[in-house]
Protein backbone atom coordinates (compact mmCIF):
# COMPACT_ATOMS: atom_id res chain seq x y z
CA UNK A 1 0.00 0.00 0.00
CA UNK A 2 1.63 3.52 -0.93
CA UNK A 3 1.89 6.00 1.86
CA UNK A 4 0.48 8.66 0.06
CA UNK A 5 -2.55 7.44 -0.83
CA UNK A 6 -4.06 6.62 2.74
CA UNK A 7 -6.66 9.07 3.49
CA UNK A 8 -8.14 8.50 7.48
CA UNK A 9 -11.16 10.26 8.75
CA UNK A 10 -11.73 10.89 12.47
CA UNK A 11 -14.95 11.36 13.12
CA UNK A 12 -17.44 8.69 10.70
CA UNK A 13 -20.97 10.80 11.55
CA UNK A 14 -22.67 12.35 8.47
CA UNK A 15 -19.76 14.35 7.04
CA UNK A 16 -17.07 12.06 7.85
CA UNK A 17 -18.48 9.06 6.07
CA UNK A 18 -19.76 11.67 3.19
CA UNK A 19 -16.91 12.05 2.33
CA UNK A 20 -15.04 8.76 2.39
CA UNK A 21 -17.81 7.79 0.10
CA UNK A 22 -17.31 10.52 -1.93
CA UNK A 23 -13.41 9.60 -1.89
CA UNK A 24 -14.52 5.90 -3.00
CA UNK A 25 -16.89 6.33 -5.44
CA UNK A 26 -13.90 8.55 -6.92
CA UNK A 27 -11.16 5.87 -6.55
CA UNK A 28 -8.95 8.98 -5.37
CA UNK A 29 -6.86 6.37 -2.81
CA UNK A 30 -5.76 3.23 -1.96
CA UNK A 31 -7.25 3.14 1.55
CA UNK A 32 -9.91 4.77 3.52
CA UNK A 33 -9.80 4.15 7.72
CA UNK A 34 -12.64 5.23 9.47
CA UNK A 35 -12.31 6.18 13.06
CA UNK A 36 -15.10 6.73 15.56
CA UNK A 37 -15.78 6.64 19.18
CA UNK A 38 -18.55 4.71 18.04
CA UNK A 39 -16.84 1.80 16.47
CA UNK A 40 -19.67 -0.81 15.33
CA UNK A 41 -20.92 2.38 13.51
CA UNK A 42 -17.61 3.15 11.66
CA UNK A 43 -17.35 -1.06 11.02
CA UNK A 44 -21.04 -1.01 9.60
CA UNK A 45 -20.43 2.13 7.09
CA UNK A 46 -16.82 0.97 6.43
CA UNK A 47 -18.19 -2.45 5.31
CA UNK A 48 -21.48 -1.09 3.37
CA UNK A 49 -18.71 1.77 1.46
CA UNK A 50 -16.25 -0.78 0.48
CA UNK A 51 -19.03 -2.97 -1.13
CA UNK A 52 -19.97 0.11 -2.93
CA UNK A 53 -16.92 0.93 -3.84
CA UNK A 54 -16.95 -2.85 -5.58
CA UNK A 55 -20.23 -1.83 -7.23
CA UNK A 56 -18.63 0.83 -8.55
CA UNK A 57 -15.77 -0.61 -9.55
CA UNK A 58 -13.23 1.09 -7.31
CA UNK A 59 -10.15 0.27 -6.21
CA UNK A 60 -10.76 2.02 -3.07
CA UNK A 61 -10.47 -0.09 0.44
CA UNK A 62 -12.46 1.43 2.96
CA UNK A 63 -11.72 0.13 6.49
CA UNK A 64 -12.79 1.09 10.43
CA UNK A 65 -9.81 1.08 12.66
CA UNK A 66 -9.65 -0.60 15.80
CA UNK A 67 -7.34 1.52 17.31
CA UNK A 68 -5.59 5.09 16.11
CA UNK A 69 -2.56 3.00 15.29
CA UNK A 70 -4.36 2.09 11.92
CA UNK A 71 -4.15 5.53 10.93
CA UNK A 72 -0.02 5.42 10.75
CA UNK A 73 0.95 6.29 7.04
CA UNK A 74 -2.00 8.53 6.29
CA UNK A 75 -1.05 10.92 3.70
CA UNK A 76 -4.00 13.47 4.83
CA UNK A 77 -5.95 13.20 7.94
CA UNK A 78 -9.44 14.72 8.17
CA UNK A 79 -11.31 15.47 11.23
CA UNK A 80 -14.91 15.68 11.68
CA UNK A 81 -15.27 14.24 15.03
CA UNK A 82 -17.61 16.55 17.15
CA UNK A 83 -21.02 17.69 18.06
CA UNK A 84 -23.25 19.15 15.13
CA UNK A 85 -25.60 22.02 15.65
CA UNK A 86 -29.36 21.97 16.65
CA UNK A 87 -32.12 24.35 15.54
CA UNK A 88 -31.49 27.73 17.23
CA UNK A 89 -27.90 26.76 18.04
CA UNK A 90 -24.33 29.06 16.66
CA UNK A 91 -21.83 27.08 15.20
CA UNK A 92 -19.92 28.81 18.70
CA UNK A 93 -22.19 27.04 21.09
CA UNK A 94 -20.25 24.23 20.06
CA UNK A 95 -16.81 25.67 21.22
CA UNK A 96 -16.01 24.17 24.61
CA UNK A 97 -17.49 20.65 23.62
CA UNK A 98 -15.73 20.39 20.43
CA UNK A 99 -11.94 22.09 21.49
CA UNK A 100 -12.23 18.79 24.32
CA UNK A 101 -12.92 16.49 21.40
CA UNK A 102 -10.00 18.25 19.01
CA UNK A 103 -7.58 17.93 21.80
CA UNK A 104 -8.22 14.35 22.41
CA UNK A 105 -8.06 13.52 18.57
CA UNK A 106 -5.39 15.76 17.70
CA UNK A 107 -2.89 14.52 20.04
CA UNK A 108 -3.66 10.85 18.41
CA UNK A 109 -2.81 11.88 14.72
CA UNK A 110 0.17 14.09 15.83
CA UNK A 111 1.67 10.70 17.65
CA UNK A 112 0.56 8.29 15.07
CA UNK A 113 0.30 9.44 11.57
CA UNK A 114 3.14 12.91 12.67
CA UNK A 115 3.52 14.05 8.57
CA UNK A 116 -0.10 14.08 7.42
CA UNK A 117 -1.70 17.00 6.35
CA UNK A 118 -4.51 17.30 8.53
CA UNK A 119 -7.83 19.25 7.20
CA UNK A 120 -10.06 20.13 10.10
CA UNK A 121 -14.40 20.48 9.59
CA UNK A 122 -15.57 20.45 12.75
CA UNK A 123 -16.87 23.59 14.16
CA UNK A 124 -16.84 26.27 15.47
CA UNK A 125 -14.13 26.03 12.53
CA UNK A 126 -11.45 28.73 12.35
CA UNK A 127 -11.13 28.06 16.37
CA UNK A 128 -10.44 24.09 15.91
CA UNK A 129 -7.83 25.42 13.16
CA UNK A 130 -6.14 26.93 15.78
CA UNK A 131 -6.52 24.28 18.41
CA UNK A 132 -5.59 21.86 15.95
CA UNK A 133 -2.47 24.06 15.22
CA UNK A 134 -1.63 24.65 18.81
CA UNK A 135 -2.39 21.66 20.50
CA UNK A 136 -0.78 19.78 17.93
CA UNK A 137 1.92 22.40 17.47
CA UNK A 138 2.15 22.30 13.87
CA UNK A 139 3.78 24.03 10.98
CA UNK A 140 1.10 26.23 9.57
CA UNK A 141 1.01 24.68 6.35
CA UNK A 142 0.43 21.30 7.66
CA UNK A 143 -3.17 22.16 9.11
CA UNK A 144 -6.22 23.73 7.02
CA UNK A 145 -9.47 24.12 7.58
CA UNK A 146 -12.91 23.31 5.27
CA UNK A 147 -15.51 26.40 4.58
CA UNK A 148 -14.47 29.05 2.35
CA UNK A 149 -15.09 25.97 -0.86
CA UNK A 150 -18.67 25.26 1.13
CA UNK A 151 -19.88 29.29 1.69
CA UNK A 152 -18.65 29.87 -1.85
CA UNK A 153 -20.50 27.12 -3.45
CA UNK A 154 -23.62 27.91 -1.28
CA UNK A 155 -23.33 31.38 -2.63
CA UNK A 156 -22.83 30.28 -6.20
CA UNK A 157 -25.77 28.36 -5.79
CA UNK A 158 -27.58 31.18 -4.64
CA UNK A 159 -26.95 33.41 -8.23
CA UNK A 160 -27.73 30.91 -9.89
CA UNK A 161 -31.26 30.44 -8.53
CA UNK A 162 -31.78 34.74 -8.70
CA UNK A 163 -30.41 34.22 -12.17
CA UNK A 164 -32.01 30.91 -13.92
CA UNK A 165 -28.72 30.26 -16.15
CA UNK A 166 -25.20 30.39 -16.56
CA UNK A 167 -25.60 26.94 -14.77
CA UNK A 168 -22.03 25.37 -14.71
CA UNK A 169 -20.16 28.89 -15.50
CA UNK A 170 -20.70 30.53 -11.65
CA UNK A 171 -17.71 31.26 -9.76
CA UNK A 172 -18.38 32.98 -6.49
CA UNK A 173 -16.07 34.20 -3.74
CA UNK A 174 -16.53 33.71 0.25
CA UNK A 175 -13.53 34.41 2.48
CA UNK A 176 -13.61 35.16 6.22
CA UNK A 177 -14.52 32.61 9.13
CA UNK A 178 -17.29 30.34 8.83
CA UNK A 179 -19.33 32.04 11.01
CA UNK A 180 -22.15 34.79 10.83
CA UNK A 181 -19.49 37.32 9.73
CA UNK A 182 -18.19 35.50 6.69
CA UNK A 183 -17.57 37.78 3.66
CA UNK A 184 -18.90 37.09 0.42
CA UNK A 185 -17.37 39.20 -1.76
CA UNK A 186 -19.60 40.00 -4.74
CA UNK A 187 -16.51 41.91 -6.98
CA UNK A 188 -14.78 38.37 -6.75
CA UNK A 189 -18.06 36.81 -8.47
CA UNK A 190 -18.31 36.31 -12.11
CA UNK A 191 -21.14 34.31 -14.32
CA UNK A 192 -19.07 33.12 -17.45
CA UNK A 193 -16.59 35.74 -16.64
CA UNK A 194 -18.84 38.22 -16.40
CA UNK A 195 -18.76 40.09 -12.95
CA UNK A 196 -21.98 39.81 -10.84
CA UNK A 197 -22.20 43.11 -10.71
CA UNK A 198 -22.83 43.73 -14.12
CA UNK A 199 -25.79 41.01 -14.12
CA UNK A 200 -28.20 41.72 -10.62
CA UNK A 201 -28.84 45.15 -8.77
CA UNK A 202 -27.42 46.08 -5.33
CA UNK A 203 -30.75 45.05 -3.96
CA UNK A 204 -30.45 41.11 -5.45
CA UNK A 205 -26.72 40.92 -4.82
CA UNK A 206 -27.28 41.96 -1.02
CA UNK A 207 -30.35 39.53 -0.64
CA UNK A 208 -27.52 36.98 -1.79
CA UNK A 209 -24.98 37.56 0.45
CA UNK A 210 -27.14 37.61 3.19
CA UNK A 211 -28.84 34.47 2.07
CA UNK A 212 -25.14 32.92 2.06
CA UNK A 213 -23.99 33.82 5.77
CA UNK A 214 -27.02 31.98 6.63
CA UNK A 215 -27.33 28.75 4.50
CA UNK A 216 -26.30 26.50 7.06
CA UNK A 217 -28.85 27.50 9.36
CA UNK A 218 -31.33 27.43 6.72
CA UNK A 219 -30.41 23.79 6.10
CA UNK A 220 -29.81 22.88 10.00
CA UNK A 221 -33.91 24.10 10.22
CA UNK A 222 -35.18 22.23 7.61
CA UNK A 223 -33.28 18.98 8.93
CA UNK A 224 -33.65 19.64 12.64
CA UNK A 225 -31.47 17.50 13.72
CA UNK A 226 -28.23 17.51 12.38
CA UNK A 227 -26.64 19.96 10.04
CA UNK A 228 -25.60 19.81 6.22
CA UNK A 229 -23.52 17.21 4.87
CA UNK A 230 -23.28 16.64 1.32
CA UNK A 231 -22.28 19.32 0.32
CA UNK A 232 -19.72 20.02 2.93
CA UNK A 233 -18.47 16.07 2.45
CA UNK A 234 -17.81 16.98 -1.38
CA UNK A 235 -15.80 20.51 -0.64
CA UNK A 236 -13.94 18.68 1.40
CA UNK A 237 -13.30 15.75 -0.90
CA UNK A 238 -11.83 18.53 -3.02
CA UNK A 239 -9.12 19.18 -0.65
CA UNK A 240 -8.28 16.11 -0.15
CA UNK A 241 -8.47 15.24 -3.59
CA UNK A 242 -6.30 18.63 -4.02
CA UNK A 243 -3.47 17.28 -1.77
CA UNK A 244 -3.04 14.10 -2.79
CA UNK A 245 -2.56 15.21 -6.53
CA UNK A 246 -0.84 18.01 -5.42
CA UNK A 247 -2.59 20.30 -8.06
CA UNK A 248 -1.82 23.35 -6.36
CA UNK A 249 -5.48 24.65 -6.84
CA UNK A 250 -6.27 27.99 -5.27
CA UNK A 251 -9.64 27.27 -2.64
CA UNK A 252 -10.71 29.29 0.16
CA UNK A 253 -9.44 27.62 3.24
CA UNK A 254 -9.16 28.29 6.79
CA UNK A 255 -5.54 28.95 8.04
CA UNK A 256 -3.17 30.52 10.85
CA UNK A 257 -2.53 34.20 9.60
CA UNK A 258 1.07 35.78 9.86
CA UNK A 259 0.88 39.19 8.84
CA UNK A 260 -1.27 38.36 5.40
CA UNK A 261 -4.27 40.68 4.68
CA UNK A 262 -3.59 43.88 6.55
CA UNK A 263 -1.19 42.19 9.06
CA UNK A 264 -3.20 39.95 11.37
CA UNK A 265 -1.62 37.53 13.22
CA UNK A 266 -1.80 34.43 15.41
CA UNK A 267 -5.74 33.77 14.05
CA UNK A 268 -7.26 31.92 11.88
CA UNK A 269 -9.04 32.88 9.08
CA UNK A 270 -10.84 31.72 5.46
CA UNK A 271 -8.33 33.12 2.68
CA UNK A 272 -7.36 31.96 -0.82
CA UNK A 273 -4.68 29.31 -0.81
CA UNK A 274 -2.58 27.29 -2.85
CA UNK A 275 -3.38 23.41 -2.01
CA UNK A 276 -0.82 20.48 -3.00
CA UNK A 277 0.98 18.09 -1.47
CA UNK A 278 2.37 20.01 1.57
CA UNK A 279 -0.73 21.20 2.67
CA UNK A 280 -1.32 25.40 2.57
CA UNK A 281 1.89 25.72 0.57
CA UNK A 282 1.01 29.87 -0.03
CA UNK A 283 -1.56 32.31 1.11
CA UNK A 284 -2.80 34.45 -2.17
CA UNK A 285 -3.49 38.25 -0.90
CA UNK A 286 -6.11 39.67 -3.22
CA UNK A 287 -7.27 43.71 -2.93
CA UNK A 288 -9.84 44.31 -0.67
CA UNK A 289 -11.67 47.65 -0.55
CA UNK A 290 -12.17 49.72 2.04
CA UNK A 291 -15.45 47.94 2.89
CA UNK A 292 -14.75 44.89 2.53
CA UNK A 293 -11.11 45.06 4.59
CA UNK A 294 -13.50 46.43 7.09
CA UNK A 295 -15.95 42.93 6.53
CA UNK A 296 -12.96 41.18 6.97
CA UNK A 297 -11.66 43.03 10.22
CA UNK A 298 -14.80 41.83 12.20
CA UNK A 299 -14.33 38.24 11.00
CA UNK A 300 -11.40 38.33 12.58
CA UNK A 301 -12.70 40.02 15.52
CA UNK A 302 -15.63 37.28 15.71
CA UNK A 303 -12.81 34.23 14.98
CA UNK A 304 -10.49 35.77 18.67
CA UNK A 305 -12.84 36.44 20.95
CA UNK A 306 -13.86 32.71 20.32
CA UNK A 307 -9.94 32.20 20.94
CA UNK A 308 -9.31 34.21 23.63
CA UNK A 309 -12.18 32.21 25.18
CA UNK A 310 -10.49 29.34 25.32
CA UNK A 311 -7.34 31.32 26.47
CA UNK A 312 -8.85 32.68 28.96
CA UNK A 313 -9.57 28.92 30.05
CA UNK A 314 -5.94 28.17 29.65
CA UNK A 315 -7.20 25.64 27.27
CA UNK A 316 -3.91 25.91 25.34
CA UNK A 317 -1.23 25.51 28.63
CA UNK A 318 1.94 25.43 27.77
CA UNK A 319 1.50 24.98 23.98
CA UNK A 320 0.08 28.37 24.10
P1 LIG B 1 -22.22 13.77 13.30
O1 LIG B 1 -22.76 13.87 14.68
O2 LIG B 1 -23.03 13.10 12.25
O3 LIG B 1 -20.78 13.06 13.35
C1 LIG B 1 -19.82 13.36 14.31
C2 LIG B 1 -19.12 12.06 14.64
O4 LIG B 1 -18.03 12.35 15.50
C3 LIG B 1 -20.01 11.03 15.36
O5 LIG B 1 -20.03 9.81 14.62
C4 LIG B 1 -19.35 10.86 16.72
O6 LIG B 1 -19.45 9.55 17.24
C5 LIG B 1 -17.91 11.23 16.37
N1 LIG B 1 -17.12 11.63 17.53
C6 LIG B 1 -17.46 12.47 18.53
N2 LIG B 1 -16.45 12.56 19.41
C7 LIG B 1 -15.45 11.78 18.96
C8 LIG B 1 -14.15 11.46 19.41
N3 LIG B 1 -13.68 11.99 20.55
N4 LIG B 1 -13.41 10.61 18.69
C9 LIG B 1 -13.87 10.07 17.54
N5 LIG B 1 -15.10 10.32 17.05
C10 LIG B 1 -15.87 11.17 17.75
O7 LIG B 1 -21.85 15.27 12.85
P2 LIG B 1 -21.54 15.78 11.37
O8 LIG B 1 -22.78 16.26 10.75
O9 LIG B 1 -20.72 14.77 10.68
O10 LIG B 1 -20.65 17.08 11.68
C11 LIG B 1 -19.35 16.93 12.24
C12 LIG B 1 -18.76 18.27 12.58
O11 LIG B 1 -18.50 19.02 11.38
C13 LIG B 1 -19.65 19.18 13.44
O12 LIG B 1 -18.86 19.89 14.36
C14 LIG B 1 -20.24 20.14 12.43
O13 LIG B 1 -20.68 21.35 13.01
C15 LIG B 1 -19.09 20.32 11.51
N6 LIG B 1 -19.41 20.82 10.17
C16 LIG B 1 -18.57 21.75 9.66
C17 LIG B 1 -18.77 22.24 8.38
C18 LIG B 1 -17.81 23.23 7.82
O14 LIG B 1 -18.14 23.88 6.83
N7 LIG B 1 -16.62 23.37 8.37
C19 LIG B 1 -19.91 21.80 7.57
C20 LIG B 1 -20.68 20.76 8.18
C21 LIG B 1 -20.44 20.30 9.45
C1 LIG C 1 -22.71 24.40 7.83
O1 LIG C 1 -22.36 25.53 7.44
C2 LIG C 1 -22.99 23.58 10.12
O2 LIG C 1 -20.98 24.59 9.44
C3 LIG C 1 -22.04 23.81 9.03
O3 LIG C 1 -23.60 23.75 7.26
Amino acid sequence: MKQESKVSLIGAGNVGATIAYSLAMNGSCHEVILVDRDEERAKGKALDMSQSASVARSHTVVKAAESYEEIAGSKVVVITAGSPRKPGMSRDDLLMVNAEIMKEVILKVKHYAPDAIVVIVSNPLDAMVYTALKIGNYPRNQVVGMAGILDSARMASFIQEKIGQGFGQIRASVIGGHGDDMVPLPRYSTVAGIPLTDLLTAKEIDEIVERTKRAGAEIVGYLRTGSAYYAPAKATAVMVESILKDTRQIFPCAVLLDGEFGGYTDTVNGVPVILGENGAEKIVEVTLNECEKQLFRKSVDSVNKLINTLKEKNFFGENK
